[in-house]
């Protein structure tokens, strides 16, 4: 488990995890109709990838040295987007063993109709993940909802996530009261960037301000590989992660590496 977890969180306690999942239930997401080709300029600026084992299979060079955390939920899709709180398990754990995941991601839906059923479906992943050293990473998704991410919401999901044995738990970031978000919750939080946004200094700004109140990084995948000058992105956000960069400087990563390019 430790070394699997060392694989993934960094020597300095930070982590960039870039997900390209999005199409287990969006489909061929925008500029990530290809995700081979999507992540090869990327890949050396992040400390993993989140990805499906359709895409690891058919996208990924084997030969890439970079921990893959499998999510292993699904089985809804966009075109029933009332139903995207209806997850279930949909890769065994002797699947990601043989695709030698670092880790394993799945949803829970806290709030939804889909609470129970995704809730049960974390624990028993943890039990079975456990036995083989696993680290489960539970992402706390609010389906079409995007309004829920409060301070309030975001606590009650990711503590529940963590009571229930995740090891990561991947949530949102919101301005007011994130602080309380990390205090509630005693493993190691993520967050995603969610829809793509226009301003770039925004998402440099969440990333920043969110390490301050104590998440150890992001998962965050469309405000990089939608942007129109992804590697820029990435690196920009990386230093706020490793080398505490501060919006600003970060912009002023962005500005350099997008001219450079
Ligand atoms: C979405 O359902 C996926 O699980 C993503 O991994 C997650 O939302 C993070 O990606 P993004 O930063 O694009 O929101």
């Amino acid at each position: 488990m430790k070394n699997r977890l060392s694989r993934l969180i960094q020597r300095d306690g930070r982590a960039m995890f870039l997900p390209i999942d999005h199409g287990y239930f969006q489909g061929p997401t925008t500029r990530l109709e290809e995700p081979g080709k999507t992540i090869a300029p990327l890949i050396d600026y992040v400390d993993g990838i989140m990805l499906t084992r359709g895409i690891l299979r058919n996208c990924v060079d084997p030969a890439i040295n970079k921990p893959i955390i499998l999510r292993v939920s699904g089985g809804t899709s966009m075109a029933r987007r009332d139903e995207l709180d209806q997850e279930g398990i949909i890769t065994s754990v002797r699947e990601a063993i043989r695709l030698n995941a670092s880790a394993v991601s799945m949803s829970v839906f806290v709030g939804a109709s889909g609470e129970h059923q995704t809730l049960l479906n974390l624990a028993r992943l943890v039990d079975e993940c456990e036995d083989y050293g696993i680290p489960v990473m539970a992402v706390t998704a609010v389906g079409a909802e995007l309004e829920k991410r409060d301070a309030r919401y975001l606590a009650l999901a990711s503590r529940i996530a963590a009571e229930l044995g995740a090891r990561v738990v991947k949530t949102y970031y919101c301005e007011e009261g994130f602080e309380k978000v990390v205090r509630g919750c005693p493993v190691p939080i993520v967050i995603a960037g969610g829809p793509k946004v226009d301003s770039e200094m925004e998402v440099f700004s969440w990333v920043h301000d969110a390490i301050q109140k104590g998440a150890i990084g992001v998962n965050l995948g469309r405000n990089i590989w939608q942007h129109d000058h992804p590697v820029a992105m990435a690196k920009a956000i990386r230093a706020v992660i490793h080398e505490n960069a501060t919006p600003k400087e970060a912009q002023q990563v962005f500005e350099s590496e997008r001219l450079a390019a």
